[in-house]
């Protein structure tokens, strides 16, 4: 395939290259160069027209340490502004001769729609609720690197699962590569499709604790949702918050995993986020890894 616009689209197979890739990107990162000069005739663009801190600089810097030529947009202080259209943006953008677009948007399949009308290689950096196939890949090589395989590892997706592209792409990439995967959350905030996607569905976090290997936690997304749903933060981080006391009842060990951005107090407590069982900034330092292999294998498909 030309694109990653979500894991729903990949084999099996295909994962196993990307983290094959990655592993060899993860010891190039180590060096004390760490730069190679495989894209370096391609061209890149960052567009973000959404928020992003880790994404967006974990691909510059993936494609930098890729040696290839990076441009940034942000929707924010761009012509989208004066009401230029998504495909007359990224076709300007194109004109300049850019091989590549790395594209984050708040509507759920923008890039698909891009994918249809435009030539350039496209890679999803998050559409809205739908899929963030990214943070799926490094949250899954990270398992892999942390447990030593995800085949056969009970992952729990803990929190905001009907608002997050997290849950979704990380359903489908833990389930290919043979993990058992539950999601745990009031009942407001997962899905009722959930069950069909093959998932284990709990209310219970001590519960879910219990039965995983791994807890992926994830943020209450206030900004996506429409309506005031029950719980408040308040009722979340008291029923669903996860902190040490918990961690200390399990008799075994856990791994404790976040995409950030954290809201500390709210789904993890400091003494969990910072503790020994957190692997949330190894995570962000395999991103640049994971990101270096995903654009070096699509810059190979025209
Ligand atoms: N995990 C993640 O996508 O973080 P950002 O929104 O900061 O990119």
């Amino acid at each position: 395939t030309r694109h990653l616009l979500g894991i729903k689209d990949i084999s099996p197979e295909d994962i196993q290259l990307i983290f094959e890739t990655a592993d060899n990107f993860k010891e190039v990162l180590n060096r004390p160069i760490k730069k190679v000069p495989s894209l370096r005739d391609i061209t890149i663009a960052n567009i973000f027209f959404e928020n992003s801190t880790r994404t967006r600089l974990s691909f510059e810097l993936a494609e930098k340490r890729l040696s290839a030529d990076v441009v940034n947009f942000s929707s924010s202080t761009s012509s989208v502004k004066k009401g230029e259209t998504l495909i007359d943006t990224v076709n300007n953008i194109l004109s300049m001769k850019v091989d590549m677009v790395v594209m984050r948007h708040s509507s759920p399949g923008a890039p698909h729609f891009l994918a249809r009308n435009i030539t350039a290689n496209i890679v999803n950096a998050g559409d809205g609720t739908h899929e963030h196939p990214t943070q799926a890949l490094l949250d899954a090589f990270s398992i892999r690197e942390k447990l030593g395989d995800v085949a056969g590892k009970k992952i729990a997706i803990i929190g905001d699962i009907l608002h997050s592209r997290v849950a979704l792409s990380n359903i489908f990439c833990l389930q290919k590569l043979g993990a058992e995967v539950m999601v745990c959350g009031p009942t407001t905030l997962i899905p009722k499709h959930t069950v069909s996607l093959g998932v284990k569905v709990e209310h219970d976090v001590e519960k879910a604790l219990q039965w995983c290997d791994v807890a992926n936690v994830l943020r209450i997304q206030l900004e996506r949702q429409q309506i005031k749903y029950f719980p408040s933060l308040r009722e979340y981080s008291l029923y669903f918050g996860i902190n040490k006391k918990m961690l200390d009842r399990l008799d075994k060990e856990i791994v404790i995993m976040h995409p950030g951005p954290i809201n500390r107090g709210v789904e993890l407590n400091s003494d969990v986020a910072d503790s020994e069982h957190s692997i949330i900034l190894q995570q962000v330092e395999n991103g640049v890894a994971v990101r270096m292999a995903v654009l070096y294998l699509l810059a190979g498909v025209k």
